[in-house]
């Protein structure tokens, strides 16, 4: 009984929700810790897909209490749509709690980061346009509106007069926008506020207690660590930590809690948006993998730029994250391929080759992927259930990527559906 993270080992888009769905079962809670409805994550059940963007994965599984907690920045229009459209198709939402400290995205925040977007023209982050990094901002500017700001809604109102102050002056003086109506956002939000209340918990408190009495609790990463703000390849990153960190400050638990560290890894990489992505395929096998792998965003339906395996970003992950266990996913893609690269190390051009992960944008210009090549087996593995079942070829690939990381492979998924799964070892005792 203990506390189980799920991170992304990439740049997101990895199969987290898959993974998570499936550890949930086994789980008393699963809990989201940063990030927002910049984040997509799919479930597949009996062929019928499920996305979310902010509701934990665990909300198909009764038995979880699902938690949004205080490092989450919450968008109430897209939490209330999702909770009804769940609804809608007979999955029960009784068990969802919110954190009283989470900070709402406002629709000032949705519209101040298109506009950023729109001014940095060629240099765009290419964001999701939700509002990310303009709340987590104001949180950290000490402007933000939280949560349990809406229990007593005069002081709600008095926090939201002061916010407007500053950001309809910027979106005036600054964008040459219309400022927002503070009577029509009260009115908004006395509506939010009613569909909110009754579920807004002390999430902390809730969690806490839960580890202290032996539970087992999931905490569910959004995006991955290049995406992460610090370590990620800044600043084509999100607004948050979706590593480690992110989980011991967003959810406020002790490490001492966290035993197990599941990374997901994606057999291949892809990356939404603008950034370095150095082993980026520009070419047919690149369309390949797009159109085998449906690599469409979840959230914003863009296509995902495609490309081989880079075993350095997986290895900081591992570092970064300390993971016990690797989820590799999408295996069954490759299976198209009569060759399959790995980039092991990245070249300079004075020859130097290395290992890590740059810290600048500009220490990634001139560096080129150092491949270590595999022999593809070229057969549909995804009735596959049994390791020792896979080609031969297909198990040395997965082999590599262990020995290469120092972390065991626990599961290898091989297709979007729950069932396909293949499992190594145990994650959950
Ligand atoms: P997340 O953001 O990490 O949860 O991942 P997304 O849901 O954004 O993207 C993963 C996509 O791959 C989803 O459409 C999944 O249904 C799908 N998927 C997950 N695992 C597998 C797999 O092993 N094989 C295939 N073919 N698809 C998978
Ligand atoms: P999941 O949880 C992939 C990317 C955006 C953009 C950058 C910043 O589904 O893996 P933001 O809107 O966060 O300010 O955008 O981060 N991004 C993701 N890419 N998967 C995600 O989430 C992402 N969440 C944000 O495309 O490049
Ligand atoms: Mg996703």
């Amino acid at each position: 009984m203990a506390g189980y993270v799920v991170v992304g080992c990439q740049w997101g888009d990895e199969g987290k929700g898959k993974i998570v769905d499936y550890l949930a079962k086994k789980m008393d809670q699963v809990v989201r810790f940063q990030g927002g409805n910049n984040a997509g994550h799919t479930i597949v059940v009996d062929g019928k897909k499920i996305v979310l963007h902010l509701l934990p994965s665990g909300i198909l599984s009764d038995k979880a209490l699902c938690i949004i907690a205080s490092g989450v920045v919450i968008d109430p229009f897209v939490l209330i749509k999702e909770m009804e459209v769940l609804k809608e198709n007979d999955v029960n939402v009784d068990h969802l709690r919110i954190s009283d400290r989470a900070h709402l995205i406002m629709p000032y925040h949705i519209k101040l980061d298109e506009l950023q977007e729109a001014k940095l023209g060629g240099a765009k982050i290419g964001t999701t346009k939700r509002g990310i990094g303009p709340c987590y901002a104001d949180k950290y500017t000490r402007i933000g509106l939280r949560v349990g700001d809406l229990v007593d809604f005069s002081y709600f109102k008095e926090r939201l007069e002061n916010a407007l102050k500053i950001k309809n002056e910027m979106l005036v003086k600054l964008y040459d926008e219309k400022p927002f109506d503070i009577n029509e956002l009260l009115e908004q939000f006395k509506k939010v506020r009613e569909v909110l209340l009754p579920l807004i918990i002390n999430s902390s408190e809730e969690i806490n207690m839960a580890l202290n009495t032996k539970a087992n609790v999931l905490f569910e990463g959004a995006q991955a660590n290049m995406l992460d703000i610090d370590y990620g390849s800044y600043p084509y990153v999100t607004s948050s930590n979706p590593t480690i960190g992110g989980v011991i400050s967003g959810a406020a638990v002790s490490p001492k809690h966290i035993k197990y560290v599941i990374g997901v890894c994606k057999a291949y990489s892809t990356r939404v948006g603008e950034g370095p992505f150095i082993t980026e395929l520009n070419d047919e096998n690149g369309d390949i993998i797009t159109e085998l792998g449906a690599e469409y965003g979840a959230t914003t339906g863009r296509k995902r730029r495609c490309g081989w395996l880079d075993l350095v970003v997986v290895k900081q992950a591992c570092q970064i994250n300390g993971l016990t266990d690797i989820a590799l996913t999408k295996i069954d893609i490759l299976s198209a391929f009569s060759e399959i690269p790995v980039c092991i190390g990245y070249q300079k051009d004075d020859g130097e080759i290395i290992k890590t992960v740059p810290s600048t944008i500009a220490e990634y210009s001139g560096l080129t992927p150092v491949y270590k090549y595999f022999k593809g087996w070229q057969k549909d593995i995804s009735d596959i259930r049994n390791f020792d079942d896979l080609p031969i070829e297909c198990q040395e690939y997965i082999r590599y990527i262990e020995k290469y990381t120092g972390v065991q492979i626990s599961m290898v998924s091989v297709g979007p559906d729950r069932e396909h799964n293949i499992y190594l070892h145990d994650i959950v005792a």
